[in-house]
């Protein structure tokens, strides 16, 4: 931990600050020692204390030093850029944070910048842009070879940041709110060429840290990131209308040694969707996920899935444990959703203590999603999925244990499930556990599992022991006053 910095002005700051009266008094600002920006007509001014996955920033300025306004009908979007653009100079200077001061702050896409920190105080909402020309289109994600859900290409991210280090989204719980329903009518009525834009995307970087933010009406994805390493995740509270379309909570895709944890997620879709690219694409750009830790999550989404695994895995899903996970009125636990054409694989796959209340289904994969980018998917090009555990499940009021259903020559393999009790509610399916083309093994698992998985006594399925190096990732406590 670095210590606090003294409030106590020092001899350095009070000279900054007359130098500080002087620039104010002829219209501009003026930076202190210690970043703040301290203009002499603003007159609040804040503590901000704040985690980093790096150091703490030297500079630090608010939103409404470069014209913002936070009434909730004036555009930020230029406020925004010209706040940013001017902070990025301290990337190499001891980095710098914004400040978004109490309001409502409507803006359209932004870039981010390296070594900066964008910090919601607790009455900020920063509302995303209805207009169309404050989203500008960016190129479609290699790995995908097309927009998502829009073959022409793709609008940009409400936040967005590409080839970055050291960049942190957080703030005391503040709001960011996507409006997303506009977006969602228009994708209803099959109005856009483009792709929806995420309400965060971080792509080609590395340490990441998103922290105490509440998201709510992404107009789909919520937090995407891309092509990235080194990403801490921590403590959102994402809330999204249980019907509203593609609205997944955390997409890590083709990211490595991240770490998800103490999130609340209420989604039309799935809370979170672990991801590596599509098809044909995927397979070319051939990126992982791998070495990804989700802990103290929970998740309500009655038509979709606590964890995806897919559908678009054709990079590759490796090292994923998933740890103390709650789900509540949810279609299904964890679920592997794949295809042929896929490719790529997903193994070692580890969950445990998992509680699971009023589920449709507890275990349930799937190997004929389906779901491809064009015709010119490979038929060849088969997943292999292999080496999946789950243990100590506790389920309730469940409409059917398990469907598995691997793919006719591509036997899903290596399945291992120990020590899960579940609980049926009061119209359970029949066939408890329907499976197809599967291989592996269970253990003391109620109901009894199906014959593809044979009791195995004393069968205790493994979750591994080493750590991952994003949980020896050291964050660092930090604190700035700003004036705005
Ligand atoms: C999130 O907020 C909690 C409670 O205020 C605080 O303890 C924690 O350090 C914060 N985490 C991050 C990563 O900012
Ligand atoms: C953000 O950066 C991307 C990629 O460099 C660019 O295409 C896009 O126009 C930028 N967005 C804004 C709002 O400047
Ligand atoms: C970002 O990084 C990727 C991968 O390293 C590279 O292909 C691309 O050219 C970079 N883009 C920019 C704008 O630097
Ligand atoms: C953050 O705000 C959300 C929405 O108001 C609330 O449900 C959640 O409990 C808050 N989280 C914290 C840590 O205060
Ligand atoms: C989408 O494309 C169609 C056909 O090219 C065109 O008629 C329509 O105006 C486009 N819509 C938008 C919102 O760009
Ligand atoms: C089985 O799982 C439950 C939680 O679902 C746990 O309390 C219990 O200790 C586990 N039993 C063993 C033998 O590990
Ligand atoms: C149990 O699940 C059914 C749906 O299968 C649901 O209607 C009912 O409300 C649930 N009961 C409880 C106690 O949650
Ligand atoms: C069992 O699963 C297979 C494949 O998913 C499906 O076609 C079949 O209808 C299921 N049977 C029952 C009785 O649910």
């Amino acid at each position: 931990m670095e210590p606090r910095k003294s409030h106590i002005m020092e001899r350095g700051d009070i000279i900054l600050m007359i130098l500080g009266i002087i620039v104010c008094l002829s219209g501009r600002v003026v930076e202190s020692r210690s970043g703040g920006y301290r203009p002499l007509n603003n007159k609040n001014s804040v503590e901000v204390d704040y985690t980093t996955i790096n150091s703490c920033r030297k500079h630090s300025a608010a939103l409404t030093d470069f014209g913002g306004v936070g009434d909730g009908k004036t555009s930020n979007t230029k406020a925004f850029k010209a706040a940013i653009d001017h902070l990025s100079q301290f990337a190499s200077d001891g980095g710098a944070l914004l400040l978004v001061p109490p309001g409502k702050w409507l803006t359209g896409s932004f870039n981010l910048t390296s070594h900066f920190t964008l910090f919601l105080h607790k009455d900020a909402v920063i509302l995303a842009s209805q207009d169309e020309s404050e989203w500008p289109q960016v190129e479609v994600l290699p790995s995908y070879g097309r927009g998502r859900d829009a073959p022409d290409g793709r609008f940009s991210s409400l936040i967005f940041g590409t080839n970055l280090t050291d960049v942190v989204i957080t703030g005391n719980n503040g709001t960011i709110d996507g409006q997303g329903q506009s977006w969602w009518d228009k994708f209803r009525q099959e109005k856009l060429n483009s792709t929806r834009p995420y309400l965060i995307e971080i792509m080609y970087s590395d340490h990441i840290l998103i922290s105490n933010l509440t998201l709510i009406n992404s107009p789909s994805w919520f937090v995407h990131p891309i092509y990235s390493s080194t990403i801490v995740i921590q403590g959102l509270t994402i809330l999204a209308p249980i019907d509203s379309p593609n609205t997944d909570g955390i997409d890590p895709d083709s990211c490595s040694n991240t770490r998800i944890e103490d999130s609340f997620i209420v989604s039309g879709d799935d809370c979170i969707a672990v991801k590596s690219g599509w098809d044909q694409y995927g397979i070319k750009f051939g990126m992982p996920t791998k070495q990804l830790s989700i802990r103290r999550v929970t998740c309500i989404s009655p038509d979709s899935a606590t964890i995806a695994l897919g559908s678009e895995m054709s990079g590759g899903i490796e090292d994923v444990r998933a740890e103390d996970i709650t789900a509540i009125n949810t279609q299904s636990g964890i679920r592997i959703k794949t295809a042929v054409g896929r490719g790529g694989y997903v193994k070692g796959i580890y969950a445990r203590r998992l509680v699971l209340k009023t589920m449709k289904y507890v275990f349930w994969m799937t190997g004929s999603y389906g779901s491809h980018p064009d015709p010119g998917f490979d038929p060849k090009a088969l997943p292999l999925i292999d080496n999946i555990n789950y243990k100590d499940v506790e389920a309730d009021n469940v409409t059917y244990s398990a469907r598995l259903e691997g793919i006719e020559g591509d036997t899903f393999k290596g399945i291992c499930i120990s020590n899960a009790t579940i609980s049926l509610t009061e119209k359970p399916k029949e066939l408890q556990w329907n499976c197809t083309n599967v291989e592996g093994a269970t253990s003391d698992v109620t109901p009894k599992a199906c014959d593809l998985l044979p009791e195995k006594k004393d069968l205790e399925c493994p979750f591994p022991e080493d750590k991952l190096p994003i949980d020896d990732l050291k964050l660092t406590s930090c604190s700035n006053v700003i004036q705005f």
